[in-house]
C-alpha cells in the first residue's frame, strides 16, 4: 500500500501499534486524550512499540542513497503516526554531518564532526520534534494547542501549527531573542512574553490551556517530540556505516535530543533487520550544561543543586531549572558511559567566535555550548585523538545575536 502525502511519498509496510508508558513507573495512559504527566509519579509518558520499531535497514539505504524519500517521514516505519495524510511536514530532517578539521586541529583531534541541525526549516533541531508533535495532534484532532519555549521549539512549534492550520498559542520568557520572539509571531501564532525563570514560563503555559480549555501541547514532555529526536541516531547508523561513532556531545536543557537519540540507537540495535553481521556499537552521549543553570552536571557530579541556584546566562536553550525529563537524561549517560560538564559563558562566547571564523559557522551561543564542553572533554581525556566525535550543531546564529551586541 502506498500514499501520497506533502509531496513525499511514504509506503506503509505494517500496521503500527504503540501505547503510551509513564517513563519512571511503566503504567499504560489514554493516548486518545493527547498527553499528560503521569497522576502518580508527575513523569512524561514513553511511546513503546507493541512490535520492535524495526526499519529495514538495507531498503532504507537503497533508499536513502536514490534519495527516492528525503527527510524525516522517510522513517515512516518507526514513527508513531496511522494515517500520513496527518503528517505537517516541511522537509526537515536529512541535515548533513561535516568535517571540522580546523577546529580538530586546535583541539588535537582527528575526526570531529558537526551534524548540521540548525539547517531544519526554522533553522533549529526542534523542527524534527515537532513534525511528528503536530502530525499526531493532528491525527487525534486535536486544533487549539498551547507551548512553553525558550524560543525555538516555540517557532518551530508556530511554523508547524501554521502548515497544519492549527491554532497557537506559545509562552516564551520575556528576553527571549527578538529574533525567535519575532520569528515565532510573524507565522501567526499568539506570543506571550511571560516573566519569572523558565520554569515559571512553563506553569503560566499550563495554567493558560487550563483555564481556556485548551490543549497543553509542550515538546518538554511530549513523547511524540522524542519520537522526532530519535531520527538523528537513524541518520547517523546511515551516515557512519561500518565505522563506529565513539561520542556525542550535546547542549542539553530538556534533554529532547539526547533522550531522543539515544532511543534512536536503543531502536536501531534491537531491529531485527539490521545487519546482523555487523557489530552494532553505539556512542558514549554527554551532556553539557552551563554554570547559569545546570541541575543534570549537579545531579552526575553529586554536587548541591537548587533550582534557586539559576541565574541569567547566554545559553538560553539550556536554562531549564527542573528538566521533566532530567532522571531520563541521567540513564542515558549511565547507559552510554557518558558524562555531564558545565561551561561558562565566556567559554561559549569564545567557542561560537571560534566556529564562526575557524569553519564558517555561525551557531548560537547554546549550541556553541556544547564545544566548549567538548574541550573539557578532551582536557580531561576522556576524548582521545582518533575518536570519531559528532557533536549536533542545534541552532542558527542569526535567531540568539543578544550577547554579540547587534542584536
Ligand atoms: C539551540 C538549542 N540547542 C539545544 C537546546 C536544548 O534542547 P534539549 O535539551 O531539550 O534537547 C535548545 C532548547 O531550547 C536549543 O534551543
Ligand atoms: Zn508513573
Amino acid at each position: 500500500m502506498s500514499y501520497s502525502c506533502v509531496g513525499y511519498m511514504v509506503v506503509s509496510r505494517k500496521e503500527k501499534f504503540y501505547s503510551l508508558q509513564c517513563s519512571q513507573c511503566g503504567i499504560l495512559q489514554d493516548h486518545s486524550k493527547g498527553v499528560s504527566l503521569c497522576v502518580d509519579c508527575k513523569a512524561p509518558p514513553d511511546i513503546f512499540y507493541s512490535k520492535p520499531a524495526s526499519l529495514d535497514f538495507s531498503q532504507f539505504r537503497d533508499v536513502r542513497l536514490a534519495n527516492y524519500f528525503p527527510g524525516l517521514w522517510s522513517m515512516w516505519d518507526v514513527l508513531p503516526l496511522h494515517d500520513p495524510s496527518n503528517i505537517v511536514s516541511l522537509g526537515e530532517g536529512g541535515t548533513p554531518c561535516i568535517p571540522l578539521k580546523n577546529i580538530g586541529n586546535k583541539l588535537g583531534l582527528k575526526d570531529l564532526w558537526a551534524k548540521l541541525e540548525y539547517l531544519n526549516p526554522t533553522g533549529s533541531f526542534k523542527d524534527r520534534g515537532t513534525t511528528v508533535m503536530l502530525s499526531a495532534a493532528k491525527e487525534f484532532g486535536l486544533t487549539r494547542l498551547v507551548e512553553d519555549s525558550s524560543g525555538n521549539a516555540g517557532s518551530s512549534f508556530a511554523s508547524y501549527a501554521s502548515r497544519g492550520q492549527l491554532d497557537a498559542s506559545v509562552f516564551i520568557p520575556e528576553h527571549a531573542p527578538n529574533a525567535k520572539r519575532l520569528q515565532i509571531s510573524f507565522y501567526g501564532a499568539d506570543v506571550y512574553p511571560t516573566s519569572g525563570t523558565r520554569d515559571d514560563v512553563a506553569q503560566s503555559a499550563v495554567d493558560y490551556a487550563a483555564e481556556n480549555g485548551l490543549y497543553y501541547s509542550s515538546h518538554n514532555i511530549s513523547p511524540y517530540f522524542i519520537e522526532g529526536t530519535k531520527t538523528v541516531a537513524y541518520e547517523l547508523m546511515l551516515w557512519s556505516g561500518n565505522r563506529p561513532i565513539d561520542h556525542m556531545i550535546f547542549p542539553v536543557g530538556n534533554g529532547s535530543l539526547i533522550i531522543g537519540c539515544w532511543k534512536g540507537f536503543k531502536e536501531v540495535k534491537e531491529s531485527r533487520n539490521y545487519d546482523d553481521a555487523q557489530p552494532v556499537t553505539f556512542p558514549k552521549l554527554h551532556a553539557v550544561q552551563s554554570h547559569a543553570c545546570n541541575p543534570i552536571v549537579s545531579c552526575w557530579r553529586g554536587t548541591q543543586w537548587d533550582v534557586s541556584q539559576v541565574s541569567n546566562g547566554i545559553a538560553g536553550g539550556i536554562m531549564v531549572g527542573t528538566p521533566p525529563r532530567g532522571f531520563q537524561v541521567l540513564q542515558v549517560l549511565e547507559d552510554t558511559s557518558g558524562s555531564a560538564v558545565s561551561v561558562s559563558d565566556g567559554d561559549i562566547g569564545t567557542w561560537q567566535k571560534l566556529l564562526a571564523e575557524e569553519e564558517g559557522l555561525f551557531v548560537e551561543p547554546t549550541s556553541a555550548a556544547a564545544f566548549a564542553g567538548l574541550e573539557l572533554l578532551v582536557a580531561d581525556r576522556t576524548i582521545s585523538k582518533s575518536d570519531l566525535t559528532v557533536v549536533p550543531i542545534t541552532g542558527f546564529g542569526l535567531k540568539d545575536t543578544k550577547n554579540l551586541d547587534v542584536g
